[in-house]
């Protein structure tokens, strides 16, 4: 979805209905911005061509993308469930009062008293990532008198076309348990011996940022095979199969954004396929995307400082955040589009090179950017930031995380606040002998 571009009398970017430029002056720079009403449009179009779609399937949000306790509100009234991935994730949800049975615990190397937080909270389903885990699980249900419901999440061994950092399906990851026979028969039929714990299903994801639906399909007919094999072997009926998220989004040229149903069809109609081909009941069919929905809510808005010109090489035009707020760049290569918003009803006819304000060469957020004439003072909007931005956002070089403000059509209000100084040193302490 390539958002239509809003502009006010004054030439100034409307985004969610709010005038950037005014929203720059009220909250400063940087700031991460957020529109409510394109989450919501990105959860009506699940339920529609999903959830109302299709018999038994849920949708959960992965949280890892953006995650605060407004944010947790919202998901929740769309009917979402949540996908969270360590304590401080579920600690969120908790304090969102968001309700537990809605949540799915993931995560390659979740530790006992991360575990022991979601079981005596009876999370919804604990996503089993390895068998020392499955063992905590049972000890810890033992000890709690309680029977958590997993998922096991398996490595398909599929690749995906994305940057190599977020493909997570191939054979050679950290995530999952290995589809060898005795590697995975192993977990299945320990995880039916346990006392306390209730095998329901199998979890995959296959990557992040995909256009191409050809790995989630490949996921489902191996995981498919797997399930019919299990069910022929050890008599295990599966539930429930998670298909991850990765549903691509329109960064720059050339992202083919795709609609939900591009994904979700294709998989459960792969399942529906293979459920009739080998005689097996419909397992609940769960999708758990994160940028998909929260990436195009999202910009960042910086001021432009010192522009540097060098003569038959190139213009930088530096902008007062960069990798701390955005590492994505810097870290993947990632590319993003951007206007100058206090012009943005002028031809852009000059390309200059925004860079940030740390002390990295690498510290460049967006390469031959077209834009106005530019002048120090004008303010930048980078477009869809919503999603592993401020999730990702740190303080290096000691800059202090921006605010978040949710906006909606006339209402703004503050979900985040900015860091200050005293908070990054909060936790400072000098030793005696240094006094
Ligand atoms: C298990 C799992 N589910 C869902 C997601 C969400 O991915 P995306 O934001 O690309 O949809 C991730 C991302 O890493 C993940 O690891």
């Amino acid at each position: 979805m390539i958002m239509e571009r809003r502009i006010s009398e004054n030439g100034n970017y409307v985004f969610g209905g709010a005038d950037t430029v005014e929203l720059a002056k009220e909250y400063g720079t940087p700031l991460y911005v957020v529109s409510e009403e394109i989450i919501k449009k990105k959860c009506k179009e699940i339920r529609e061509n999903f959830l109302f779609k299709y018999k038994d399937v849920k949708a959960a949000y992965a949280s890892k993308a953006f995650l605060n306790l407004a944010i947790c509100k919202i998901i929740e009234r769309e009917g979402l469930y949540l996908d969270v991935v360590s304590e401080g994730e579920l600690y969120t949800a908790i304090c969102a009062d968001y309700p537990m049975e809605k949540i799915f615990f993931h995560g390659n190397n979740k530790s006992r008293c991360e575990l022991e937080l979601a079981i005596s909270k009876d999370v919804g389903r604990i996503v089993v990532d390895n068998l020392y885990e499955l063992e905590m699980v049972n000890d810890i249900g033992r000890k709690m008198k309680k029977k958590p419901k997993i998922l096991y999440r398996i490595t398909p061994g599929v690749e995906s076309e994305t940057h190599k950092y977020v493909v997570t399906g191939q054979r050679d990851s950290k995530f999952g348990i290995p589809l060898e026979k005795d590697i995975i028969f192993k977990a299945l039929k320990l995880g039916m011996e346990y006392e306390n714990v209730e095998v329901l299903g199998f979890h995959f994801h296959v990557g992040s940022q995909i256009f191409d639906n050809t790995s989630h399909v490949m996921a489902t007919h191996r995981v498919m095979d797997l399930i019919r094999e299990a069910k022929d072997t050890l008599g295990f009926i599966t539930r429930e199969l998670n298909t991850g998220g990765g549903y691509g989004i329109f960064y720059t040229e050339g992202d083919r954004e795709k609609p939900i149903s591009y994904f979700t069809d294709a998989i459960v109609e792969k399942v529906i396929e293979k459920c009739k081909e080998f005689d097996l009941p419909l397992p609940t069919i769960i999708i758990e995307p994160g940028r998909w929905i929260i990436g195009e809510a999202g910009i960042t808005l910086y001021t432009i400082g010192s522009i540097k010109e060098i003569p038959g090489i190139r213009t930088y035009a530096s902008v007062d955040g960069g990798m701390p707020d955005n590492p994505r760049p810097a870290l993947y290569g990632s590319k993003y589009q951007a206007l100058i918003a206090n012009k943005a009803d002028r031809d852009a006819d000059k390309v200059v090179t925004i860079a940030g304000k740390c002390c990295e060469t690498g510290d460049i957020l967006i390469w031959d950017l077209k834009v106005p004439e530019l002048e120090s003072g004008d303010i930048l909007a980078v477009l869809n930031t919503g999603a592993y931005n401020y999730s990702m956002a740190n303080n290096y070089n000691k800059i202090p995380r921006p605010a978040v403000v949710l906006v909606n059509e006339g209402y703004c209000e503050e979900i985040v606040e900015r860091e200050k100084y005293e908070d990054l040193i909060s936790r400072y302490r000098i030793p005696n002998h240094l006094k």
